[in-house]
């Protein structure tokens, strides 16, 4: 894939995934961050399909994968993911991630992908009071934030959480205690919390009413890695309610993640 596919990528997720709205800002933003993961999928000089996949170091997770609706259900899907796992193994990539809609359940196990669990996603309906226990504030400090980050998420996002500070300045929240140790941190982009990581449920229930004190281009959305006890439980006590579920898989080597204290992925696309 180069830059000048984005416009018709766009149209084949837009026409893939049946939605009105374009996927041309973050499909670029996503494919700057690993150009050489993407690939498209050519037919008689139209491309017809599309999969990409974000560099973490010691996994990868793949994100918008489509298929032009034209061409699906006739082994073209199949063709051009085995190329990008290939391609991915290549690069001594043996550790893939990634959340799938329905569509995707008969389709990723078919090429050595396994189901791991359930990701719900949650939107608020109503903000419910919380005394904070923890120092909130924004940051730009990337450098620090990444060093807890590594630990929880077992990657490197230093590359994505750049990007993000860049589109959405002033909304990386971090909470601190004390003595100024980094307890967790949230990026509140305009219609989604995430990345949103943790070391205590407390530290996430603050940062979560912190972002709340932001303005959002809608009610805001939170897509839970895991369905753990903690985190749903917290999304509910805000007022939050859930609205989406999607299907977490892992081919080969499961990423060390401590998924327990993920709260936010940045977005289906990048984990
Ligand atoms: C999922 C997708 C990428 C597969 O590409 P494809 O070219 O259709 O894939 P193949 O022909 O190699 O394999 C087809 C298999 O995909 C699955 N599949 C495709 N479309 C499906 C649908 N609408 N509902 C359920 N399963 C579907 C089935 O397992 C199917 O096998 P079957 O036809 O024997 O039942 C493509 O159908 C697509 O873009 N779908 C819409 C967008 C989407 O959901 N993207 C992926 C999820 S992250």
């Amino acid at each position: 894939m180069t830059d000048a596919d984005i416009a018709e990528v766009d149209a084949i997720l837009m026409a893939a995934h049946l939605v009105q709205s374009s996927y041309a800002k973050i499909l670029a933003r996503n494919f700057h961050l690993t150009p050489d993961c993407w690939w498209v999928l050519e037919q008689d000089g139209h491309t017809v399909g599309v999969v990409g996949a974000t560099d973490f170091g010691p996994f990868a997770h793949i994100g918008l994968m489509a298929i032009h609706p034209s061409q699906q259900s006739g082994g073209v899907g199949s063709i051009l993911l085995q190329h990008a796992l290939d391609e991915l193994e290549r690069r001594g990539l043996d550790s893939i991630t990634l959340y799938s809609t329905d569509a995707g359940l008969g389709f990723y196990p078919r090429h050595g992908f396994v189901w791991q669990g359930i990701s719900t996603e949650w939107q608020l309906r109503k903000r419910k009071a919380h005394s904070r226990h923890y120092r909130i504030s924004a940051t730009k400090d990337i450098a620090r934030i990444v060093a807890v980050d590594r630990e929880v998420f077992g990657g490197n996002r230093s590359a994505l959480l750049a990007a993000l500070d860049g589109e959405v300045p002033g909304r990386t929240l971090i909470a601190e205690d004390a003595r100024g140790a980094i307890q967790g941190f949230v990026v509140a982009q305009p219609k989604v919390l995430g990345p949103f990581m943790a070391l205590s449920k407390q530290a996430a229930a603050d940062l979560l009413d912190a972002a709340l004190d932001l303005e959002f281009d809608g009610e805001p959305r939170v897509a839970l890695p895991d369905a753990h006890a903690d985190a749903e439980s917290l999304m509910a006590g805000a007022g939050f309610v859930p609205v989406r579920t999607s299907r977490y898989f892992v081919r080969g080597k499961a990423p060390v993640q401590r998924r327990d204290l993920m709260y936010g992925q940045a977005a289906y696309s990048l984990g």
